[in-house]
This record gives structure tokens, C-alpha cells and sequence, in this order.
């Protein structure tokens, strides 16, 4: 198995029989020095205690959903941001459900919703549930978010039938969680990635600026600190919380963006240029706000520096990446429109979104993706901006050379 050192991983515990095993899944993710964490449902108290959990794992259960206690020592949303990877084991039925429809009102489920990192289910049930049409609609509804699902085994099962729904064994789950890590594609690897908006000053307060929030960039951070790499965040003003194991570099204007990746580039292997930069910055910046007198008011703009192509011309320079944001679907060509930035801008990869499309792109927590080489392209559809990040880094990472 690989090893695990300083990986949090949360362990939720729903109501089933099966809800013994999991202390032994603590303890084998444990001899790989995993951090664990376990969540459990009421249920799930009812065939293992929390004390037990809370022995085995060395940190305290996390039960209710809205305890001031809890909350003021690790609330929900912290709980959420701080495991690398979720995994419930055992999953029941119920809690298969409630994940489908989005539910929130317990702990493990609102967790679940709230987090942007991989998520694993273990389910296990009688044989009957398993094969019910409602659960196997579930699974797969699941399955195509992207959500692991790992196992049930078949077998005879504590009730008395035999079937599929036995929960994996805990050897078979530990190591499968494992392996969801992408340990070491990128170690030893420094990445830079920027991210966000620019903001271009007219006067004291006011400024142009565009719609990014710098998800796709901090989730794309995310995945290369996770793939072992030294990371790099160059980011503009944007409401995200830095992520774990990397170095954020906050900026306002493209001019310090360009001056901070400039700044950095040294010993990069890999650039990812996900921020929204302003084209053009106002020539002047009034030193004090602009009176409203006027009827008109004209603002002289001035390009300013293009980040990528700068790093792309350095003499060693990292495998760079730029990403194109079009108002243009693959058939209105999109492809088109990035093949033409590859060029220019004399990149290696390019990643192209539709940002006319409200649901992906800008601010959204989707995209849909082509990623565009010099001789071939690939559409990503629709997915979460975490999990295509970990696609994008990981395909990215097997271009680089060693
Ligand atoms: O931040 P989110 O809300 O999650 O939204 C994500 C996103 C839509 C911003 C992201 O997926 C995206 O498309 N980023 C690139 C936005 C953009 O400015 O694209 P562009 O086609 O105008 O620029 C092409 C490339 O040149 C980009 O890699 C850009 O970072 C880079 N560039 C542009 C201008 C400039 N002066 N310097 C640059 O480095």
C-alpha cells in the first residue's frame, strides 16, 4: 500500500452491521500513517460506540450536525476543508440515497456536500437492498459524479442471505483509498500556478476587472500540491481560503501577477496560467477619486504584459500551460480559437472553456474543458472543478518530462 504519510482522511460511519469493520479500517490506514477522522450517523452509534472510534483514531467523534462544542473546536466546514479524501465505510442504503439527492441535515451528508476533495463510499446492505433498482439508480448516478464506490463484496451476510452487499473487506478498502491519492506524479516538481482576476485601478475606488472567482486555479493548486509537487499560487483578489501545502502569492494588477511569475520561474517545471489577467490597464491612475462632473468620461487603456507567452519565451523555460477562455462552443470553434493561442503564444497545452455557458467557466463550480496539444485535443465534459483538476494535473503530469 502506499504510504500516507501526513494524508487526512475522513472516515464517515452510517448504521449497518458492517460499522465494526471500520475500526479496523482506521487501524490499517493508520500503519501507513494516515491521520484519521471519523464522522458517525446516530445509527451508526448503535452498532459501535463513538469511544471506541475516538480511542482507535486518537481524535475525537464528530456526531451532530449543529453542536456548539464541536463547532467551536472543528465546525463542519472546517472538517470538510481539512480531509484530503472522504470515505464512508460503512455507506447504507439511506445514506446512498441522501448523497444522490443532495441532502444535508446531518453531519456526514452536509460534510460530503460542503467538501471539494475526493469522496469514497463503501456501501454495504442486504443483498435485496443492493440489487433494488432505486439503490442501483443511486450507484450509478453516483458513479457518474465521479464518486468512488468501492465494492460491496458478495457473500453470506449477518442476516442470513447470501448475495451481493457485504461491505469490502477493511484491508481492500485502506488500500483502495490509498490509491486515490496521486502520490508523487509531480514530487520534486516546483509548479506555479496563477489564478483569479486582475484588478486594473482607475482611481482610489474603482477599478476593471472580470468574473473569475479563482476556483479552477485553486482547485488545479490543490491537485498539484496533492501530486507531491512544491506549488505555487499566484493569485488575484479572489474569497477562497488558500489551499494546504501551498505557497500563496496574493496580487491585485496583472503587472504584479506578471512580476511575481517572473519572479518565481526559476526552476519551474510547470506553469498553468488559469487567472482571468485584464488585457489593458488605464494609462493613468487619478491619484484621487474621479469626480462625477462630467457628462462622458473616456479612459485611455494601455495592453499590458502577457504573462504566459513571457514565461513561455524564457531560455528554460517549464512545460507551459494557458488555458482559453471563448465565447465559443466545439461548434462554434472552440478549438479553432485555441489552437490559435497555442500558437501564438508558443505553448504546450492549452485548455479551452466555453465561458458564454453560465453553468461552466466563469464562477461556477463546473467546467467542461478541450484540451488542446499541437496535433490532437481531448473534451472533458461537465464536472466538478476539484475533480477535473486532478484530471488535468495527472494528464499533465505524464507529458512532463522526468
Ligand atoms: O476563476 P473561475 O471562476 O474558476 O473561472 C475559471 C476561468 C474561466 C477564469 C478559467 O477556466 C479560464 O478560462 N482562465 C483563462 C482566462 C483568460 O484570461 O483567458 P484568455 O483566453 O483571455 O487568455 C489566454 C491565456 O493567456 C490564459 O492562460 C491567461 O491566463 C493568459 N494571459 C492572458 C493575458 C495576459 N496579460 N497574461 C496572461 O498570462
Amino acid at each position: 500500500m502506499p504510504p500516507l504519510a501526513n494524508k487526512r482522511i475522513l472516515l464517515g460511519v452510517t448504521g449497518g452491521i458492517a460499522a465494526y469493520k471500520s475500526a479496523e479500517i482506521i487501524r490499517r490506514l493508520q500503519d501507513v500513517g494516515a491521520n484519521v477522522r471519523v464522522v458517525m450517523t446516530h445509527a451508526a452509534t448503535q452498532f459501535i460506540t463513538p469511544l471506541t472510534m475516538q480511542a482507535l483514531s486518537g481524535n475525537p467523534v464528530h456526531l451532530e450536525l449543529l453542536d456548539t462544542d464541536a463547532e467551536a473546536a472543528m465546525g463542519h466546514i472546517e472538517l470538510a476543508r481539512w480531509a484530503d479524501v472522504i470515505l464512508v465505510a460503512p455507506a447504507s442504503a439511506d445514506f446512498i440515497a441522501k448523497l444522490t439527492n443532495g441532502e444535508g441535515g446531518d453531519l456526514l451528508s452536509a460534510l460530503c456536500l460542503a467538501s471539494r476533495s475526493p469522496l469514497a463510499i463503501a456501501p454495504a446492505m442486504n443483498q435485496g437492498m443492493w440489487r433494488n433498482a432505486s439503490t442501483q439508480h443511486n450507484i450509478e448516478q453516483l458513479r457518474g459524479r465521479g464518486i468512488n464506490i468501492f465494492g460491496p463484496a458478495e457473500g453470506s451476510q449477518a442476516c442470513g442471505d447470501v448475495g451481493p452487499g457485504r461491505m469490502s473487506e477493511p484491508e481492500d478498502i485502506a488500500e483502495l483509498t490509498a490509491d486515490l491519492f496521486e502520490t508523487g506524479t509531480l514530487a520534486g516538481k516546483k509548479v506555479i500556478i496563477t489564478a483569479g482576476p486582475t484588478r486594473e485601478a482607475i482611481d482610489p475606488v474603482r477599478y476593471i476587472s472580470n468574473h473569475s472567482s479563482g476556483k479552477m486555479g485553486y482547485a488545479l493548486a490543490e491537485a498539484a500540491a496533492e501530486a507531491g509537487a512544491e506549488t505555487i499560487l499566484i493569485s488575484g483578489p479572489v474569497s477562497l481560503t488558500s489551499p494546504d501545502r501551498v505557497k500563496t502569492i496574493a496580487v491585485t494588477s496583472a503587472q504584479e501577477m506578471y512580476d511575481a511569475a517572473l519572479a518565481e520561474a526559476d526552476g519551474c517545471q510547470l506553469f498553468i496560467a488559469s487567472a482571468a489577467v485584464a488585457d489593458y490597464r488605464p494609462v493613468q491612475v487619478s491619484e484621487q477619486k474621479i469626480k462625477k462632473a462630467a457628462d462622458s468620461l473616456t479612459i485611455e487603456m494601455v495592453k499590458n504584459p502577457d504573462i504566459v507567452s513571457a514565461v513561455a519565451a524564457l531560455q528554460n523555460r517549464p512545460f507551459t500551460v494557458g488555458f482559453a477562455a471563448e465565447t465559443a462552443t466545439v461548434e462554434q470553434g472552440l478549438e479553432l480559437h485555441a489552437r490559435g493561442k497555442l500558437e501564438r503564444k508558443n505553448l504546450d497545452l492549452v485548455i479551452a472553456n466555453d465561458v458564454s455557458d453560465r453553468t461552466i467557466g466563469f464562477n461556477s463550480d463546473d467546467n467542461a474543458v478541450l484540451v488542446v496539444e499541437m496535433k490532437s485535443s481531448e473534451a472533458i465534459p461537465k464536472i466538478n472543478k476539484s475533480i477535473l483538476a486532478r484530471q488535468l494535473i495527472a494528464k499533465i503530469a505524464a507529458m512532463i518530462p522526468n
